[in-house]
């Protein structure tokens, strides 16, 4: 028996945080490396935030709050659920953790006995299976295809549940996909959860403003008010609003789970830092201008990144509706062998000699578990990208 703990025997680090990590290793030995791997804009935090968080400071707003969220800042989430989402909440429904990330790891943690089955569409965001298994959990995957557009299947669904199901972790738009439902789509999920009162819906709606196409986003328990009473509705200010490092996330929810969560908190990290939710009640409360503007650069990218990855020999890239990702499959390339003379045997391969060989770091599919693709972030620079996909472009055509 080792030291440390059997529970995380059972998790892996993260692989997209690893990849960049690989990245910025390669950068500093001085090789020309572009890393699309982060899942974070590279637009800075708009500066009316900024300035709502600096003013904070000089206030004196540098003390313990109360555990999960100021006042000010349920207030400020309320208001936020019912004008963009339709959602009645109270404040004693309302949870603000370290990023959203924490708001998941509380809900998970204080739900799942061992035993418990959580339902996770394929592909995942990283941290789902993870956090699962470290509450002891059962992960059940469910596979969805690239010419459904990677979206999850009525029936599908409904054969995955069991006596034992607790959560169906639904993301949309996904990381890492792009995918996003929309009202008919997610209502035919909907139905069937509505069978099935044991199954809560944690909805991870963290993409929810990055959109494209005059898509209209929904949510579960908007669509589904019968879900209301067993949905964790979850999201932050990390994508939209570009403040990855402010770590703010927030559920809304029924007041039995939200006060699980608040006691879970109370027992490790205490409330999110203070600073930073004076900064989440103004990117909730004040001009939301920029995502607008934000967003028309995404759209651009993402138009070029597909338009450009199509172009390359063997792989294939569907449009996604939201989120800055694309998941193209590489299954065209497998079966050959780099310059190198290296085989091309899986995706992992495939990502692996891309970094070797032309210096784009990018993360194999297998980590979201489903294979072969690849996920790129095209939140990065236009210029960048289009130098990343003749890159991608080239190393494919040298495939043998
Ligand atoms: C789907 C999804 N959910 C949750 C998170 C966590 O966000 P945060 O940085 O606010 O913890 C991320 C971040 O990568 C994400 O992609």
């Amino acid at each position: 028996m080792g030291f440390i703990a059997d529970s995380l025997n059972r998790i892996q680090p993260s692989s997209t945080i690893a990849v960049s990590m690989k990245a910025r290793e390669l950068k500093e030995q001085g090789r020309d490396i572009i890393a699309l791997s982060a899942g974070e804009p590279d637009f800075d935090t708009p500066d009316n935030i900024k300035e709502a968080a600096i003013a904070a400071i000089r206030r004196g707003e540098t003390k313990y709050t109360a555990v999960d969220g100021i006042a000010e800042l349920k207030q400020a989430i309320i208001k936020k659920f019912k004008r963009e989402n339709g959602l009645d909440y109270k404040p004693s429904q309302i949870s603000v953790g370290t990023g959203g990330k924490q708001v998941l790891f509380n809900a998970l943690i204080a739900t799942i006995n061992p035993g418990d089955e959580v339902i996770v569409p394929t592909p995942y965001w990283v941290s789902y299976p993870d956090i699962v298994m470290l509450a002891g959990g059962t992960p059940i995957f469910v596979a969805t295809t690239l010419e459904n557009n990677f979206k999850l299947r009525p029936e599908a669904l409904e054969r995955a549940i069991t006596k034992k199901t607790k959560w169906l972790i639904f993301n949309s738009p996904s990381n890492p996909s792009g995918a996003a439902y929309d009202h008919d789509e997610l209502k035919a999920l909907t139905d069937v959860l509505a069978e099935h009162p044991h199954v809560w819906v944690l909805s991870d709606d963290m993409y929810e403003h990055l959109v494209y196409d005059d898509f209209t986003f929904v949510t579960p328990a908007q669509a589904e008010p019968r879900l209301y009473e067993r949905t964790l509705t979850m999201n932050g200010v990390s994508k939209a609003y570009c403040m990855t490092g402010w770590r703010i996330g927030y559920g809304g929810g029924p007041e039995t789970l939200i006060k699980a969560m608040q006691k879970l908190q109370s027992q490790s990290t205490s409330n999110p830092s203070s600073v930073s939710q004076w900064a989440a009640v103004e990117a909730l409360s004040g001009s939301q201008d920029f995502i607008a503007r934000n967003n028309s650069i995404f759209k651009e990218r993402r138009d070029l990144v597909v338009s450009m990855l199509n172009q390359a020999k063997g792989i294939s890239c569907p449009t996604p509706e939201g989120a800055f990702y694309v998941y193209p499959s590489c299954a065209g390339a497998l079966g050959k062998k780099a310059p190198s003379g290296q085989p091309i045997l899986t995706d992992e391969m495939f990502v692996s000699a891309l970094l070797e060989s032309e210096g784009v770091a990018v993360v194999h599919g297998a980590a979201f578990g489903m294979e072969p693709h690849f996920r790129i972030s095209y939140a990065t620079a236009t210029h960048v990208l289009e130098d990343a996909c003749q890159r991608i472009q080239r190393f494919c055509a040298n495939l043998r």
